[in-house]
């Protein structure tokens, strides 16, 4: 039976394109995904950033399977499922210390921004320190597309026709290819980016800013590495003007970068994280926010019987995603999935800068398990090379990519082996020159 594609409206898609020369697939195991002719397309992304523990792992389909038979829904407010506290013990034990106590649940890395966001300034308020009411970001950041996710995120189509929170403010990106260009691993130039912090500090003033919410590593914006020492600068400008500093981890928490969370990876720790995706490996939708104790306490106040938090989703530790969390820690743990990025990264690393001199590719950045091509732009129409080398990969070549732009996104799902890693190097060598 031919299927109707008319009536979904594809998120972030060029719809019509899409409808025109379609790109389906119904099937996915390990590292493969299977178009509907069952020709195996190779995942270079874990689907969007997510399946970390590779396709249909048969641990965590069986915990899902097993909770639906079980308990399909409990309600979230002023009620429980024992999965749920156990999902957020499992979740807490790989914070990046004691400090993390609390973890509340979400549905996706947009819904995890959101609730971050807002634990942020209600814990200023609860604190006493009223006026910290401004949200820093940066730009070209992506925080998913709530409203204060686009409004601290920095790139401006997202946020084009719609209105934002009106205390946001952003510093400078750390992008630079004149400087960084073909920097293997975390960039030399760069730290001093950070004090871009102390800009937006000086213009607003200390007491007025409540957070500064920043990717470790920019996943979706084409992969910008942090240069060495930058992350570590803004840990020292927060803590030194009393700004929570949030790490939205939605892209490098779960291994990405060979630790838990990019915190762990970079030794800086933050206030807040936010996560999805790898949480339960793509498999059910969930995100969460990890909280330091402090936090949390500045909630508890006043009479036991009032709710302490006036935010929170129906589906927040959803019986079958906390099912699948459970399962999908316990095969990292088990699979050493995180110790594997790391022992892949070099080869990783060594395989990606063999793109240097290709025709179009301006730029490869890497880290862990995550890298960026970036091609330079048609002129006129940038954008197109990106596109054209992305269906092209799809169609004639069985590779799954991800672009923004002209830049290429590759992050594997961490099962894969270095036979995977050439193949997807030896055919972007042969597709991205044909742009
Ligand atoms: C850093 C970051 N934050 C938030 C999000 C939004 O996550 P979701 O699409 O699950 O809402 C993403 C998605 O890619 C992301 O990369």
């Amino acid at each position: 039976m031919s299927t109707n594609l008319e009536h979904l409206w594809m998120p972030f898609s060029a719809n019509r394109g899409f409808k025109s020369e379609p790109r389906l697939m119904n099937e996915a195991k390990g590292m493969y995904y299977k178009k509907l002719d069952g020709t195996k397309v190779l995942d270079g992304t874990a689907g969007l950033w997510c399946c970390n523990a590779g396709h249909g792992n048969e641990k965590i389909v069986k915990a899902i399977q097993t909770q639906a038979t079980k308990l399909d829904f409990a309600p979230s407010f002023q009620m429980g499922h024992p999965l749920a506290f156990q999902a957020a013990e499992k979740l807490l034990s790989l914070a990046p210390s004691d400090a993390f106590q609390y973890a509340f649940f979400t549905n996706s890395g947009s819904e995890s921004v959101d609730t971050a966001l807002k634990i942020a300034l209600g814990y200023q308020q609860h604190r006493g320190k009223t006026d910290k009411t401004i949200l820093i970001g940066r730009e070209r950041a992506y925080h998913g597309v709530g409203f204060g996710g686009i409004s601290v995120g920095g790139l401006p189509l997202n946020k084009k026709h719609f209105s934002l929170l009106p205390s946001v403010d952003h510093i400078c990106s750390t992008h630079n290819l004149e400087k960084n260009a073909f920097s293997k691993a975390q960039p030399e130039w760069g730290k001093e980016l950070a004090d871009d912090l102390l800009r937006v500090i000086e213009k607003h003033g200390a007491d007025k800013i409540a957070a500064f919410i920043t990717e470790p590593l920019a996943g979706s914006t084409g992969v910008l590495v942090p240069p060495k020492g930058y992350l570590e600068r803004v840990r020292e400008i927060c803590t030194k003007n009393d700004i929570l500093l949030i790490f939205d981890e939605v892209i490098t928490g779960f291994g990405r970068l060979g630790a838990p969370f990019a915190a762990q990876y970079f030794n800086v720790e933050p206030d807040l994280i936010t996560c999805a995706k790898g949480l339960t490996s793509g498999t059910i939708p969930m995100g969460a926010v990890l909280v330091k104790k402090e936090i949390y306490d500045a909630f508890q106040e006043g009479d036991v019987k009032a709710i302490d938090l006036f935010h929170g989703y129906t589906y927040s530790a959803h019986p079958l995603a906390a099912a699948a969390l459970i399962a999908t820690l316990d095969v990292y743990t088990d699979d050493n999935l995180f110790e594997r990025t790391n022992e892949l990264a070099s080869y990783w690393e060594d395989a990606l800068h063999s793109l240097k001199g290709t025709s179009h590719v301006i730029d490869i950045r890497n880290l862990g398990l995550v890298a960026g091509i970036e091609m330079s732009p048609r002129e006129g129409s940038p954008g197109s090379r990106g596109y054209d080398v992305f269906t092209d990969g799809f169609h004639n070549h069985n590779l799954l990519l991800r672009i923004t732009g002209d830049t290429l996104a590759l992050s594997p799902p961490l099962i894969v082996e270095k036979d995977h890693i050439d193949q997807i190097v030896e055919t972007l060598k042969v597709i991205i020159p044909n742009h």
